[in-house]
């Protein structure tokens, strides 16, 4: 198929005024963001079938993921050895330079925004209206840490020292944007990457780096890496000439990394268990919607997805929100990403262990409101790599006591708990009991409950009468709090996390 064809909004011949527009924004620190949704994907329906329809075949990405093997010690020091020469170079280029490769990057991801679709679909399970906002989300990146870089070297110039090799070890929910944006960051601040794409979406990592080299950024600036066993994955972090490691993954293996090399900094996104509080002050309507796609976007597979709602006072005695909730869950079309009516998909393997637990098993006092269960389909897409269904209907379960195990554990899988309480601090008490503290939201319109739940309420990245993921760069900066973070403790799409990738000297600023 004729990919550019299908493509109607991208204009190529603009690009490189475009960019020069944007080196000159990035100059004085401006910044805007990409559209979340293409205008062409939503209203041209023609141009996502032809997506769609691509992903069950879709083998993009696999001669990359092939060549970018690295099988033993002396590879991976080869690899580490490419990078750390390369940074002198890329460094040398200055920030201006370094931007406008960031630039076009973010045009050629632009560009491949079909092929990023296709390949997140077919290998992650990527529906279009998750996957679309998630190319957005990348170039948002790209343009917004190649400002920072600009305005790194300008404002502060005198006083830091880029770091010569990042490793970014992203995970697979967020195929293209997270990949996208760690490398983008150290690459912007003048620092080579290494990047280990998750296996499970090890494809869609190399149509995105694929992208940025097709931009200019050298091969050796910017490595893609799959290790043939785990030992070579933590001899790259063990190693000392790597400087910084942008991780996002679960707590423990965070801390697997960390204990490996404790002189490593560490900008680590990690595990969340995220509560929406619902109050009688709410919009039980809009409230309602919120919660099923914060717990239901892309099957719950985000960091930042809702597991918990918790009903404060009449909200909790009456069943008017449940209903409304139940309804709102079930009107969901589930199925796999090559139909386009499809608004939950597949988990991204064969639900087992702590998962399969949580759509099965319930705790004491608890009931199913929507019973989970997995579904039949004829698509290839909704089996995992050995063939075993992962498709399944999303559960809600309703009756969970505070300090159960569904309270305090994260499922990462679409299944929602519903608990109660008697009052906002109660409500706020339960959040807090959590040792995660990631993303919660409020579904309030009084301005006193809004104030006392800002003032008490432990997590990162709080959200008000609105859905609590889907973070946008810049306007919604994300990292976590508690067990939801380790390190610097800069969020991610936020106008500090650049400082923590380069080294600060006493230095006076230079004016
Ligand atoms: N940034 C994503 C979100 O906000 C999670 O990583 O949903």
């Amino acid at each position: 198929p004729n990919r550019q064809q299908d493509r109607r909004s991208y204009d190529a011949e603009g690009a490189e005024t475009r960019i020069e527009a944007r080196i000159a924004a990035g100059r004085k620190g401006e910044f805007d963001n990409t559209p979340d949704t293409d205008p062409d994907l939503v209203g041209n329906r023609t141009w996502g079938r032809a997506i769609a329809n691509r992903m069950v075949e879709s083998t993009l990405g696999t001669d990359a993921v092939e060549a970018s093997r690295i099988g033993d010690e002396a590879a991976l020091n080869d690899a580490i050895e490419r990078g750390v020469s390369a940074a002198d170079a890329w460094q040398e280029l200055g920030a201006d330079e370094r931007a406008r490769i960031l630039y076009r990057a973010a045009e050629k991801l632009e560009e491949h925004r079909a092929d990023l679709l296709e390949v997140a679909g077919s290998e992650a399970g990527k529906t279009l209206d998750q996957g679309d906002p998630e190319v957005s989300e990348a170039i948002d990146f790209a343009n917004y840490y190649a400002m920072l870089g600009q305005q790194l070297e300008q404002v502060d110039g005198a006083t830091h020292t880029s770091k010569k090799l990042v490793a970014v070890i992203p995970p697979w929910n967020f195929p293209i944007a997270i990949p996208a944006g760690g490398t983008l960051a150290a690459l912007a601040s003048g620092a080579s990457v290494i990047i280990k794409p998750a296996s499970n979406s090890a494809r869609t990592g190399a149509v995105m780096v694929e992208a940025l080299w097709e931009a200019g950024v050298p091969r050796d600036v910017l490595q893609l890496a799959q290790f043939t066993d785990r030992e070579l994955g933590s001899k790259l972090v063990a190693d000392e000439r790597v400087d910084r490691l942008i991780l996002t993954g679960s707590y423990e293996t965070a801390e697997t990394f960390r204990a490996l090399r404790q002189d490593l900094p560490i900008l680590a996104e990690t595990s969340g268990k995220n509560a929406i509080i619902v109050t009688p002050n709410a919009d039980l309507d809009l409230a309602a919607k919120d919660v099923a796609q914060s717990a239901f976007g892309h099957a719950g597979q985000k960091c930042s997805a809702a597991s918990l709602v918790i009903l404060v006072g009449s909200v909790a005695k009456s069943r008017r929100f449940r209903s409304q909730l139940i309804d709102a869950v079930q009107s969901l079309t589930v199925g796999t990403p090559e139909h386009l009516d499809t608004q939950m998909g597949p988990v991204i393997t064969a639900p087992s262990g702590k998962l399969l637990r949580g759509l099965t098993t319930l705790g004491p006092g608890e009931s199913w409101a929507i019973k989970p269960e997995p579904l039949a389909s004829d698509s290839p897409l909704a089996l995992d790599k050995n063939g075993e269904n992962k498709l399944w209907s999303p559960g809600v379960r309703d009756g969970v006591r505070r300090g159960s195990e569904y309270h305090l554990t994260e499922y990462f899988g679409p299944i929602l708990g519903i608990m109660t309480a008697d009052t906002l601090d109660e409500a706020i008490d339960i959040v807090n009991d959590i040792e995660y503290g990631l993303t919660t939201g409020l579904h309030s319109l009084d301005s006193d409950e809004l104030a006392t739940w800002l003032d008490r309420i432990q997590a990162g990245n709080l959200y008000a009468n609105r859905g609590i993921t889907g973070a946008i760069v810049r306007r919604q900066s994300f990292g976590g709090w508690k067990k939801s973070a380790i390190g610097a403790g800069t969020k991610a799409g936020g106008p500090n996390y650049l400082h923590g990738l380069v080294d600060w000297s006493d230095a006076a600023p230079a004016d």
